[in-house]
Order: structure tokens, then sequence, then C-alpha cells
């Protein structure tokens, strides 16, 4: 069977990142592009270099030409700008949605059977706009939010609680911003949820609270550190988890932004919510039971997006 087709866009930190982990997991054979000349073809060889050096086997390419895209099974975007301290994601809208409306056309265009996986910051307002400017139907257009919300809370509870992150399963929903919805309810440490946890006295509440306001403020925190962009390993990661249930359709159950048709009374618009990813895209949305609280936070979150899609609407970039 040949190879899969794997296209990321942009060729910034992220995308060589997600780059280089589809290569190193044999995902299919990569295409890295870029409107920087030269600079995707220079990465994409440096990393094909490297490939021997652990027989890895795909091929891997660098461009500045979408027809070399042409055909794509997977394209995820990760073009656009990323933020500087101080700034917070929705402050990125007017100049990535500029960016992402012509990407999404030459994805568009050249690989019009394509599975869609957007990673661009506003992120559910990205997602929103690639959707509609592509014309896919959305379970073929879907953004990377929970998977890398979900592991930064799986990240500080397992330094918290002293145990190892393969035994944390964390879901983190609503926008990919600063309003997302972290659910104790629904984290685990091998089955035991955060909520029994801090009945048990195994977590203080406090304790959790603070994992919960550090995980939304997670691509903040390294913003700030940076000084010069945002995180790329833990975003790159996760989207490439993402890819690896569409290619191999694994059917895992990541949130993720899914475009809502009345889930959690939220319709219209992408959110994160979580959904099983297969073949086909996102394959299922599943409907947690949130407690009255959780639903509001996640209904507020949906209001952030919605205004940002408003907010895009105003500018003429959708209808
Ligand atoms: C973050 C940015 C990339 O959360 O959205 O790190």
């Amino acid at each position: 069977m040949a190879r899969k087709k794997i296209t990321v866009v942009g060729a910034g930190h992220v995308g060589e990142h997600v780059a280089w982990f589809c290569a190193t997991k044999e995902l299919g054979d990569v295409v890295l592009i870029d409107i920087v000349e030269g600079m995707p073809q220079g990465k994409a060889l440096d990393m094909r270099e490297a490939l021997p050096l652990e027989g890895w086997d795909c091929d891997l390419i660098g461009t500045n030409d979408y027809a070399d895209t042409a055909n794509s099974d997977v394209v995820v975007i990760t073009a656009g700008l990323p933020r500087k301290p101080g700034m917070s994601r929705d402050d990125l809208l007017d100049a990535n949605a500029k960016i992402m409306k012509s990407v999404a056309e030459q994805v568009a265009k050249y690989s019009p059977n394509a599975i869609i996986i957007v990673v661009s910051n506003p992120l559910d307002a990205m997602v929103y706009l690639a959707r509609e400017v592509t014309g896919f139907p959305p379970e073929r257009v879907f953004g990377q939010a929970g998977a890398l919300d979900s592991a930064r809370f799986c990240c500080f509870i397992a330094m918290e609680l002293g145990v190892s992150a393969k035994d944390v399963n964390a879901m983190v929903l609503g926008g990919h911003g600063d309003s997302m919805v972290p659910l104790p309810q629904y984290t685990t440490v091998n089955g035991i949820s955060l909520v029994q946890m801090v009945e048990n006295g195994k977590l203080s509440q406090e304790k959790l609270d603070a994992m919960i306001q550090r995980t939304r403020m997670g691509g903040g925190e390294i913003v700030k550190l940076l000084k010069t962009g945002s995180a790329y390993y833990a975003p790159a990661l996760g989207a490439v988890e993402m890819v690896e249930s569409v290619i191999k359709d694994k059917k895992r159950v990541i949130p993720s932004a899914a475009y809502c048709t009345g889930q959690y009374g939220i319709n219209g618009l992408y959110v994160g919510v979580p959904v099983v990813i297969g073949a086909k895209g996102v394959e299922e949305i599943i409907e947690l039971k949130l407690s009255e609280d959780e639903l509001a936070a996640l209904q507020k979150s949906a209001a952030g997006v919605q205004e940002l899609v408003d907010t895009m609407r105003k500018m003429g970039y959708v209808k």
C-alpha cells in the first residue's frame, strides 16, 4: 500500500515539528510548505538527512509551491503569526485570518479530499474560517485544542501527584483560550477522578484550582518565557496525535475543535468537545454529562468564539 501523504502548511516551529514527528513516527510522506523561499526546503532536507540515522523511511520535502502538496490525505495548517508577550490569541485574528483564507483556498484547490487539522490561532475561529473557505464537510475540518490543553493539564497533575503521566487521562473542553474548561470529574489517574481525589484528601482543592488555572494560562506561560514566540513541542505533538488517529483509523477519543450542531447547546460553531477521530475525520461528537457550572463555563467559552466569528464576519472573511 502506498504511503499516505501529509502536508504541513507553515514551516515555523510548530510546522517543522509536526513534519518531524510525522516522519519519525512513519505516518506517511511529508510535504512542508511555507511562503518563505528556501526555508521549508532547508528544514525538510535537514530532517530527511537525519532519518537514515534511525532507519526511518519516508519522503520528506520542503516547497513553496502548492502543486507539490496535491492530493494530500491530511493537511495540518500551522501558518500564521504566533503571540508576543502580553498578546492574547484573539489579538492575532486579523493577521491570521488573512493568511488562513489564502492557505485554505490553496488546500481546497490541490487536495479536495483531504482531512484538515488546523493549529493556527485564534484556533476555533481559524477552523471556522478554514471550513467555510474550503467548503469541505465539517467532519473533514477540525482543530487542535484539547489535545494540547489536556496534555498540559495531564502534565501538571502528574508533576503534582508524582505519578506517571501515562496513567493520567485529562479532559479539557471549550475554546482554545483562557476561558477553556478543564473537567476534574472526567480527569482520572488510572480511573480515579480528581473529584474523588479531593474528597479522599489525596489532592487539595487549592492545588487542583491552581492546576486548572495554570492549564488555562499554559500557552501564555510559555510565551512569557520565550519572549519571541509561542510553544511548539506540545502543540506539534498534539496535532500529530490527531494525524495518527486519522491515518491509522485509530478512533482515538481526543477533545478537538469540532463543528457543533446542537451538542452542549452549541450550534453552528467550532468549540473544543470530545470527539472520535478516525479515517473519516470527526466521526462522532461525544456528549458528556456536565454539571450546571461546567456547562455554563463551556457555553461562555463558546460565546467568546462566537464573538470572534462575528468579528470575522464584520471584516468580510466569513459570510
Ligand atoms: C499555545 C498556543 C500555541 O497554547 O496556542 O501554546
